[in-house]
């Protein structure tokens, strides 16, 4: 009798937990208790201790831990799960790629990525997640799973929350002004901004395509992710920067762009945001002499990164089009 009643409990455990909750209602309500448990402890390997062990456990991952840049190389820090290799150098494996690229790298099958490093045979997936620490990558976030395809977009979004809790308060904002190539190569270079990305915000189709979404047909606005250190620039004068940088008065145009997908937008990840937000565009307003302009305030709903010839594309192709006028990158640097 006994052992039915226990067979019972448990089902209805693991139903609560692993049916129940989505992965990101689980994510949603980690966050507020890792920030909760880090509170008052300065310490990284500390931080990275507990964060570890929590993450490991709410999240039912098979290995989670840490490795901190020490030289060139990775070095095995706090982690729960089985014995892992102990260093990683610059540009080797998952990790060494994810420093080397200062980028998350989800791999859905480890045996498919180049130089992977298996630390156990058990690993099948993947997903590690760089940590910033005063504009530089100080180490990663490294989860291994032993099924095939377990992280994605959403892991990504919330583990790049959890690592950025280590070392502080690193902020994200997402600013579509017009083709993406030019606003990233203007924003990559704001003092005080420690990672950008090109991608596709606020539409309905999951994982666009370039190609799909210049179709205006998946409702997304070519965007910049930016990241940036606010003890070192401020949200204010980001947005500032992007009003700079478009015609707040042109609806779906700016340049030679014309569609939905270059409509203007800033879209926050963090409700924390919204009066500054609000109040610079109340600003902008203002100075214009308008009751609304046609720029999207939203939260961000979705963000997916463009694919890779899309990043840095002004860097690789430097006669590539750009709205912006060069004079704006110069006048930039004066700020
Ligand atoms: N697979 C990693 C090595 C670390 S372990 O997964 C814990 C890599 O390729 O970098």
């Amino acid at each position: 009798m006994w052992f039915i009643v226990l067979k019972v409990e448990k089902f209805l455990i693991f139903t609560k937990n692993e049916c129940i909750l989505t992965k990101e209602e689980k994510y949603l309500a980690l966050l507020p208790q890792l920030e909760s448990l880090l509170e008052g402890e300065p310490d990284p390997v500390a931080r990275m201790a507990n964060l570890a062990a929590l993450l490991h456990r709410e999240m039912g991952f098979w290995w989670t831990g840490f490795y901190r840049v020490q030289g060139e190389e990775l070095v095995l820090g706090p982690f729960q799960g089985p014995v892992a290799c102990t260093r990683i150098a610059f540009g080797r494996g998952v990790c060494g790629t994810a420093w080397k690229e200062q980028r998350t790298v989800v791999v859905p099958d480890v045996e498919e990525f180049p130089g992977h490093i298996a630390c156990s045979s058990e690993s099948r997936s993947e997903i590690v997640v760089p940590l910033w620490h005063q504009g530089t990558v100080a180490g990663v976030l490294d989860i291994d799973s032993r099924e095939l395809n377990t992280f994605d977009d959403i892991d990504r979004r919330y583990l790049e929350k959890a690592a950025a809790l280590v070392f502080g308060p690193q902020r994200d904002i997402w600013l579509a002004a017009g083709c993406f190539w030019g606003a990233q190569k203007f924003f990559k270079q704001v003092e005080g901004v420690d990672f950008t990305e090109v991608g596709f915000c606020n539409g309905w189709v999951e994982s666009p395509t370039y190609e799909q979404v210049y179709t205006d047909r998946t409702g997304h606005a070519e965007c910049v992710h930016v990241r940036y250190d606010p003890e070192r620039v401020s949200l204010q004068k980001l947005v500032r920067l992007f009003f700079m940088i478009i015609d707040p008065l042109s609806l779906n145009k700016q340049g030679e762009d014309e569609g939905t997908r270059y409509r203007t937008g800033v879209y926050y990840g963090d409700e924390r945001d919204l009066e500054v937000l609000q109040k610079e565009f109340r600003r902008v307003e203002k100075r214009l002499g308008v009751a609304e302009m046609p720029v999207e305030l939203l939260p961000l709903k979705s963000f997916f990164r463009a694919e890779e010839y899309h990043q840095d594309y002004l860097e690789k192709n430097p006669n590539g089009y750009c709205h912006l006028s060069p004079t704006l990158f110069k006048k930039k640097k004066k700020l």
